[in-house]
């Protein structure tokens, strides 16, 4: 689908469908006044008649209005009674308009939702939003279906319109971002979506050098077992042993910055399939456990984001990549291993993977000679009993990088809330007979499993951000959301200016 740029007044430019927002009771923003003179009066009439629904994200489509106006048709979004808008309210808004175009006939269509006040929002922030939000509210993932049957009539082109022509390069530039970044949130949806049986350490690896070949400008490493071994990676190594499918180790540079900058470093936690290993999970819902790779899929996305913004940055991403099964050959509880860091490490439940396989990936990071050092893992059940699917869980060891990423979470709307390291939680995962154990007991599981990671991340600074709640949907809508991309990438993004 094509975005473009574009002046004009709303009942001026010719095009199959004009999208424009009503606010309840009556109040229509300045394009739906334009378009209301120019059609004597119709969309007043149609709102005094109740036919038009100014509820947020409800939808009302006018074909063939009255008058001069030179869109085909109207399509009106309400949204609600507040004089401004919240992020999130604008998401509802453009997906439900983005809905409806895909729906109705017009395969194209011009937006005057710029124009909507959204709180502490520029037109560049509301442009990429219309794009990243569009896109997001219009994804399928129906690679898999052998009668997947597309829209009749798909949205093609969406004009994002501008009043004035001051407005148009930060318009231009919200819309460039905005394609990148919907961009990254696909990659990161679709590898998520994709089955454990499709979606193999293997798989990811091949598709980190897909990255490279639509991105020349990457660098991409792929270790093997072997490697590892030698690396001394035993926490790793101790996941993929019970596993068929040999882990591999994959690693993206990306060089946008000075040669000596450091770079920032994501780790993404890329287990395929998590069934829990001999602590095996109980059936119910076990097939979500294929996006137990979504930290790993953020990775690729965000790096696919910044690649295609050319942010002047530098950038490492590392996804240690895996399947967690049962085997003859699989660690069992009490088992003890050996991390690359020399640590070693009481094995209580083979379903505290995650950490395992981090670790060692925190230890590989250190090579890079990192600024700061994020990992981004679908840790922890219990951070979906703390925080929901609305925010990510963010634990630190450095204020400052903790609060660049909360910025950037309330930039993006893709937010996160902190939790404490304190040290009587880490005091939780000691074990009798190793350096510590691999989990720490009923209470606090995403701050235990933070102390853990902790324990291995040298002396930089350090943030995890633990995505259990937000990676992906259950029920009726399943499916990877994509995030963190969004808050990524705006850290990178601020990172810039
Ligand atoms: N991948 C899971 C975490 C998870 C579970 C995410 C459910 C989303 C929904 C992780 O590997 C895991 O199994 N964690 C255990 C840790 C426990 C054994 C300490 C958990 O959360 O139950
Ligand atoms: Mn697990
Ligand atoms: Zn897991």
């Amino acid at each position: 689908m094509n975005f473009n740029v574009k002046t004009g007044d709303s009942d001026k430019l010719r095009s199959a469908c004009v999208v424009v927002g009503i606010s309840g009771p009556r109040r229509l923003s300045p394009s739906a006044q334009k378009l209301d003179k120019a059609s004597q009066g119709q969309l007043g009439e149609l709102l005094k008649s109740a036919d038009i629904d100014t509820g947020c994200g409800k939808t009302t489509l006018v074909h063939t209005p009255r008058g001069r106006v030179q869109a085909a048709r109207i399509l009106v979004v309400g949204c609600g009674k507040d004089k401004k808008l919240s992020p999130q309210d604008f998401d509802k808004i453009v997906a439900a308009a983005a809905q409806a175009l895909q729906s109705g006939s017009a395969t194209e269509a011009v937006s005057f939702l710029t124009e909507l006040d959204v709180e502490d929002r520029d037109q560049a922030w509301k442009a990429q939003r219309i794009v990243e939000a569009t896109r997001t509210a219009l994804y399928r993932f129906d690679e898999l279906k052998s009668d997947a049957k597309p829209p009749k009539r798909p949205l093609r082109k969406l004009t994002v319109a501008v009043n004035d022509s001051a407005a148009l390069t930060e318009t231009r530039r919200g819309v460039s971002r905005g394609t990148a970044v919907a961009n990254g949130i696909e990659l990161a949806r679709t590898l998520g979506n994709r089955p454990g049986n499709l979606c193999t350490p293997s798989d990811l690896a091949r598709q980190a050098k897909a990255l490279k070949r639509s991105h020349p400008a990457l660098k991409v490493q792929v270790l093997e077992e072997q490697a590892m071994e030698k690396l001394g990676m035993g926490a790793l190594l101790s996941v993929s042993r019970g596993s068929r499918q040999p882990a591999k180790l994959i690693v993206i540079q990306y060089s946008g910055g000075r040669k000596n900058a450091k770079p920032v470093v994501l780790v993404g936690k890329g287990v395929t399939f998590d069934s829990g290993g001999i602590s095996i999970k109980p059936g119910a819902a076990m097939d979500e456990m294929k996006f137990d790779m979504c930290g790993a899929a953020s990775v690729f996305g965000t790096v696919s984001a910044v690649t295609e913004m050319k942010l002047p940055i530098n950038l490492v991403g590392i996804v240690p990549a895996t399947e967690n099964l049962p085997d003859g050959d699989a660690s069992k509880p009490g088992d003890i291993v050996t991390s690359m860091s020399g640590q070693t490490i009481e094995i209580l439940n083979t379903d505290a993977e995650g950490r395992l396989i981090l670790c060692d990936a925190l230890t590989y990071a250190d090579k890079f000679k990192p600024d700061v050092v994020v990992d981004i893992a679908t840790l922890t059940g219990a951070c979906v009993v703390a925080l929901g699917h609305h925010a990510t869980g963010l634990l630190s060891n450095d204020q400052d990088l903790a609060d660049e990423l909360l910025e950037a979470g309330q930039a993006s709307g893709d937010r996160a809330w902190q939790l404490p390291l304190w040290n009587e939680y880490d005091e939780q995962i000691s074990s009798n007979f190793a350096d510590m154990a691999n989990i720490g007991g009923r209470g606090a599981g995403t701050i235990t499993a933070g102390c853990f990671l902790g324990r291995f991340t040298g002396d930089y600074r350090w943030a995890h951000l633990d995505i259990a709640g937000v990676a992906w949907k259950s029920g009726h809508a399943k499916g990877a959301t994509g995030r963190p991309v969004q808050l990524l990438t705006q850290f990178l993004l601020n990172r810039c200016l």
